[in-house]
């Protein structure tokens, strides 16, 4: 494949132009009155693939947002990458934060980005990710280099739990059948230190409420008499963790995947420094559970964390109030083995049992899914660490990652077939946060890449 550097040196400018439209439109799909704007982003999605060399391309309707599919059948008796990917992105609040606005995206160079980051909301996660594909499939087909079959399925509602996707995989299991799924929306170690990411964290995301007095009450008049259900709650979450940071609901932790010393020392071997990790956070320590250390307690061991909570008074100055009600959103990152739905059941049931009779509590499940975890020893993880090997000169290593993809092990499950996490993003990309970007040579990087996976999935198939 002697052609894909200069092909793309020759298309990045337009490569980038391309990319830059697409991060223009709003796809938010938690807030509705982006409608439009995630349905056009589909739209403009199916354009781009059939541009790029792809011979069928449908808009699946959904009870929700449309999926993108697309195909190329070369050959039935040729192996088939399924590629999956999201192009709906996160809410940009808080909106004053940002340098720049969320969906004007604009290229500025940054420390780690020398050679300049694209900035807008969906840059890294998932848009600017999710096209590197696209580009990459045109750069197969432009060049007879396609060497096997391809299918894109890219849906709109990833970061609102694909539920609907979920049904729409359920009843296309032909249609979607494959001997891989190729993933590109998790990240990397470092641009020097490439790396493919074997695991994501499941996840249980819940809303509970505390009910105290019928109303809000005066804080002087009824204040010591009655349960404040500010008070309450947030003891009942402090009490979630002991003193060790452990999580403290009952069985939570009993089908948690205990890693070998040795599997823990491999883990260790990934260049880290902690250091660089604290001053990139400007914070003085870090904080987890005893005998675990910072990478593992982001990545083999599950989490509880409040993600909001609110009530009562917060506007300007003070009024003397006891609330009637508390509310927060708690997310629990799982590990493999431990099950989402009966995590959930665990919290809830938990919750309950910890509260006073003073007050109401009411736990409402959001959504969740389960974790996952790719063997290393898989054709597509083979094919891909020399495709790494081939365009970083580094054989890359496998690292989990603590971020969740709930749809990928619905995906084993239904389609029985393994996903390979091509990520390229950097955690400093500030995915879901204000700034977020994605490094113009990551962008490239992603599509010289991913032809050379298709390459070596298909000889080593032979
Ligand atoms: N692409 C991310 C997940 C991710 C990012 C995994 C970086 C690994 C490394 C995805 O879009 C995401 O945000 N997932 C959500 C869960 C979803 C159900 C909203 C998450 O991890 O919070
Ligand atoms: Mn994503
Ligand atoms: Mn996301």
């Amino acid at each position: 494949m002697q052609n894909i550097q200069s092909y793309i040196k020759e298309h990045k400018d337009r490569f980038l132009n391309e990319l830059i439209e697409l991060l223009k439109i709003p796809s938010i799909s938690a807030d509705s009155t982006y409608k439009n704007d995630v349905l056009k982003t589909a739209e403009a999605i199916k354009t781009r693939l059939e541009k790029a060399g792809c011979e069928i391309v449908e808009i699946c309707e959904t009870a929700g947002y449309p999926i993108v599919y697309g195909e190329n059948i070369i050959d039935p008796n040729l192996p088939t990458v399924l590629v999956y990917g999201h192009y709906d992105v996160q809410p940009p609040d808080p909106i004053n934060l940002w340098d720049s606005p969320p969906f004007e995206p604009v290229i500025k160079k940054t420390e780690l980005h020398p050679e300049g980051a694209i900035f807008a909301r969906g840059a890294c996660d998932d848009k600017g990710q999710m096209y590197m594909h696209v580009k990459a499939l045109e750069f197969m087909t432009a060049n007879n280099e396609l060497p096997c079959n391809v299918k894109f399925m890219i849906e709109g509602e990833e970061e609102v739990g694909s539920a609907n996707l979920a049904t729409f995989v359920k009843n296309n299991q032909e249609k979607l059948k494959n001997d891989v799924i190729l993933i590109s929306d998790t990240g990397m170690i470092a641009n020097d230190v490439p790396s493919i990411t074997t695991g994501l964290r499941g996840l249980s995301y819940v809303e509970v409420e505390v009910t105290g007095p019928n109303r809000d009450l005066h804080s002087g008049l009824y204040g010591g008499a009655v349960a404040n259900p500010i008070n309450i709650l947030t003891k009942m979450i402090a009490s979630l963790h002991d003193e060790n940071n452990y999580i403290t609901i009952l069985g939570f932790y009993d089908k948690v995947e205990n890693l070998s010393d040795a599997e823990r020392a491999e883990m260790a071997k990934a260049p880290f420094s902690l250091e660089n990790y604290k001053k990139a956070l400007n914070i003085e320590a870090v904080y987890g559970e005893t005998g675990y250390s910072t990478n593992e307690r982001n990545s083999i061991r599950p989490t509880l964390d409040v993600n909001g909570i609110w009530g009562g008074y917060t506007g300007e100055g003070a009024k003397t109030v006891i609330a009637s009600k508390a509310y927060a959103k708690i997310s629990m990152r799982l590990v493999p083995n431990q099950d989402w739905e009966e995590i959930t059941e665990l919290f809830q049931k938990h919750f309950e049992s910890i509260a006073p009779n003073a007050v109401k509590v009411k736990v409402t499940p959001h959504h969740g899914g389960q974790g996952y975890v790719t063997p290393i020893n898989s054709i597509g993880y083979q094919a891909a660490s020399k495709a790494y090997q081939q365009t970083f000169g580094k054989t890359p290593i496998p690292q989990r990652s603590g971020g969740s993809i709930p749809i990928v092990s619905l995906f084993e499950q239904e389609l029985k077939s393994k996903t390979i996490l091509m990520g390229f993003g950097l955690d400093s990309d500030a995915i879901h946060s204000p700034n977020e970007h994605f490094g113009v040579w990551n962008y490239l990087k992603g599509i010289e890449t991913i032809p050379y996976f298709y390459k070596y999935f298909t000889e080593l198939n032979n």
